[in-house]
């Protein structure tokens, strides 16, 4: 044993000798005095050795081992100037200004689908999402628009092609949420949902390909359009954050009867469409799985792209989707 402590010892002043950077001096560490190193393995085998000379063994493991280290320790601090020239090296000064960085901001459209959606479930709505690809059974069929529909010629979409299998379409609208949300969660229902709706019909300052619509769908018992007024009302001033005036009109959806569009005053322009509304079609109830006989409701779409570039005056809709600083800053 005594003669291992011995041999152990050279062997490291011999490695330690040869060593030329701090790294190795830790690796060298390592290698000896971690729980897994070679002199703690050596320590082990201690409890062969006779009871007698035992002790002093011990000692003189311990006394190798501790004036090794410090051995070790001392050429490591020899690297001491090595390791603060690289710490210096990577000093960063945190003091020092950065380039003029631009902080970015909510684009205007998040911040009106955000405040919609506050509204909205004020009143107790829950938000729902559909599919941007949409079958046509939700986005037409189910809605009452069969595919000899002369309605479907109004919303004209992008059709995905589905090798003569059920098609679907960019959706054109976000009504096909309201089956959807009927099969799911039955009645009573209060829901709402927004997102990007597709249309053929990018022709002019005040269309586009793509914009936004949010859906509000109402069913229960003894529903009626006063509820709905009422509702839409209350939406829109929210949004305005001042009385806004609305009316309905009389207007046609195959998804609802009777139908309206819906229109707001702005000071500038007078009358301005924003949307349709209705009371749900017994179809449509029946589509999602309920019987009109027990059950009403009402819903209604609106452009938010429409109610965005009327609250802040924004004159060509392309703007929105163009990501220039300049217009965006704005908000
Ligand atoms: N989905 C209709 C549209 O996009 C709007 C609407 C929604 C009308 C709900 C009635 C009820 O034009």
């Amino acid at each position: 044993m005594q003669e291992k402590i011995q041999q152990l010892k050279e062997q490291l002043l011999q490695e330690l000798e040869q060593i030329k950077e701090a790294q190795a001096v830790i690796d060298l560490q390592e290698k000896y005095f971690s729980k897994k190193g070679l002199f703690t393995t050596l320590s082990k085998d201690l409890k062969d050795v006779a009871d007698d000379i035992r002790p002093k063994v011990g000692a003189l493991l311990h006394d190798v081992k501790t004036q090794l280290q410090a051995d070790v320790a001392q050429k490591l601090s020899t690297y001491g100037d090595v390791l603060k020239t690289s710490f210096q090296d990577a000093w960063i000064d945190t003091s020092i200004a950065t380039p003029d960085y631009k902080l970015g901001n909510i684009h205007p459209m998040s911040v009106m689908m955000q405040e919609l959606e506050d509204a909205f479930s004020a009143m107790g709505f829950m938000t729902l999402d559909g599919p941007e690809i949409e079958s046509d059974y939700y986005n037409f069929e189910a809605l009452n628009m069969p595919s000899w529909h002369p309605a479907r010629d109004s919303q004209d979409t992008f059709y995905v092609d589905s090798k003569g299998k059920c098609p679907w379409v960019m959706r054109t609208h976000t009504s096909g949420v309201q089956v959807r949300a009927m099969q799911k969660y039955g009645a009573p229902l209060r829901m709402v949902a927004h997102g990007r709706v597709y249309r053929n019909e990018a022709t002019d300052i005040t269309h586009d390909h793509t914009f936004h619509q949010i859906e509000g769908l109402l069913i229960d018992k003894n529903i009626s359009v006063a509820h709905l007024i009422g509702t839409l009302q209350e939406l829109i001033s929210t949004v305005y954050k001042k009385d806004v005036k609305i009316r309905l009109r009389p207007g046609y959806f195959p998804f609802v009867e009777p139908g309206f569009e819906l229109d707001m005053y702005s000071d500038e322009l007078g009358w301005v469409e924003i949307g349709g509304a209705g009371m749900v079609h017994p179809h449509v109830i029946t589509a999602g799985g309920l019987d009109p006989n027990e059950y009403q409701g009402f819903a209604f779409g609106m452009g938010v792209t429409r109610l965005l570039m009327l609250k802040y005056k924004i004159s060509d809709i392309r703007l929105l989707s163009s990501a220039d600083i300049r217009f965006l800053q704005q908000f």
